[in-house]
């Protein structure tokens, strides 16, 4: 039997109708703060991720789908929404214009990662991307966007933050915890001997317990920020505790991906084991300069669908729409033609099997419509259908001509 690829899942039954509880909800939340709908390709030139993720970060060097396709050229599958954004933003010119530009998107990403609980090779993620806004109230804004969207959801998160300085203060760093790591080189893991060469506070990510271990003292980078970086990361917390958000500031998150400056966060949940992030998300005031559009600041975020769906309360099945059906097989036309009419207006359900009465009312109601509507003789000869509201429990014949 042909199976689907490891760490590629389908996505049906009562989780289907939570992933699109979760896209709806956070599309409706996301248009409240200004973003409009955003749709890229899900495969794209390989360098551009290289360039945006990061050649020294895990997601390019080692989880990437890439291939060369008929025409010779070198594509992957999107690893994360973010480079496709910017890359259409910067091709359709958006970069030249004053405007700030906020984008919503959902879809399908790809990496090449060990599957286990909450870590997929093909996820899907929903992200906001705000382009042009220099300022922290929109890392706040964005934050605060994504925590409601976690609320409406009934998700309970922790919000971890982090600054990770700018191009002024974030060297010097990098030179503090190169020479602490080459000190520690002995007792590190063989990816971080690699990551010392290639980005140093990859380590910090390292997920290996005696690494952790022999990074606990290492230099903080919240003490190494310039006066301008120090100022913005605190009024972010200041607005977070005007507004009564609890964060933990966490030095040791430097997410994933190379883009990011100054604010960096992750929502986490307690509830679903290792693999507990799930939304994460920064400043990358450099991206959209570094692959060759003007100078424009950007802050976003992304969530995991698959990691919520286990924490997502459906609301309670709103009940709506008609049901159809009939007692004898020689209706099945009349009926037909009612119900095609209706669904103009209504969602409907047509039930080709002929059944009694009662058995109608059960399946109308096992499937969730609110009205039950039958065709038998007497309906037929006296040109009229049986309705019954199967909420309010009243029922009435309605003439054929005006249902
Ligand atoms: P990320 O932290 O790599 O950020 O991914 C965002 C979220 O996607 C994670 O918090 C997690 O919930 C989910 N996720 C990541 N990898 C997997 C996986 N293998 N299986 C299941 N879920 C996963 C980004 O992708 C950035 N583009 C976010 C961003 C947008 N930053 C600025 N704008």
């Amino acid at each position: 039997m042909v199976k689907s690829l490891r760490g590629m899942n389908d996505i049906l039954s009562e989780d289907s109708d939570k992933f699109q509880h979760i896209i709806e909800t956070a599309s409706r939340i996301a248009k409240n703060y200004g973003f409009k709908f955003i749709e890229t390709p899900l495969v794209e030139e390989t360098a551009l991720f290289k360039r945006s993720v990061g050649e020294s970060s895990d997601i390019v060097g080692k989880e990437m789908y890439q291939f060369v396709d008929k025409g010779g050229s070198d594509i992957s599958l999107r690893p994360e929404g973010t480079a496709g954004v910017v890359r259409a933003f910067i091709e359709h010119k958006l970069d030249k214009k004053a405007d700030r530009e906020k984008f919503f998107y959902y879809g399908s990403m790809f990496r090449y990662e060990r599957p286990q609980k909450g870590r997929l090779r093909l996820f899907h993620q929903f992200g906001c991307e705000s382009f042009g806004e220099s300022s922290s109230f929109e890392d706040v804004s964005i934050i605060l966007m994504a925590k409601e969207i976690f609320d409406n959801l009934g998700i309970s998160t922790k919000l971890k933050i982090n600054s990770l300085g700018c191009d002024k203060c974030f060297p010097d760093y990098k030179n503090e915890l190169s020479n602490f790591l080459i000190d520690k080189k002995e007792k590190l893991c063989s990816d971080c001997h690699r990551r010392i060469e290639t980005n140093p506070i990859r380590t910090l990510d390292c997920k290996v317990e005696s690494c952790k271990h022999e990074l606990i003292n290492s230099p903080k980078i919240k003490d190494c920020l310039c006066d301008e970086c120090d100022i913005e990361f605190d009024r972010v917390k200041r607005l977070f505790d005007e507004k009564n958000i609890k964060y933990e500031i966490d030095s040791n998150l430097v997410r994933g991906l190379d883009y990011y400056s100054r604010t960096a966060f992750e929502f986490v949940s307690n509830e679903i084991g290792s693999q507990n992030a799930v939304a994460g998300g920064g400043r990358y005031d450099r991206l959209v300069e570094y692959l060759g559009g003007k100078s424009t600041p950007a802050v976003g975020f992304a969530l995991g669908i698959e990691r919520i769906l286990d924490l997502v309360k459906l609301p309670e099945k709103e009940q709506n729409g008609y049901y159809f059906g009939t007692l004898d097989e020689n209706y099945l036309e009349k009926l037909y033609i009612l119900a095609s009419k209706k669904r103009e207006v209504s969602r409907v359900h047509i039930e080709y099997k002929t059944r009694s009465l009662a058995s109608h009312i059960t399946n109308a109601l096992k499937k969730g419509y609110k009205y039950c509507a039958v065709l038998g003789s007497d309906e037929v000869a006296n040109g009229t259908i049986w309705v019954k509201d199967l909420e309010a429990k009243f029922e009435e014949h309605l003439s054929q001509d005006s249902f």
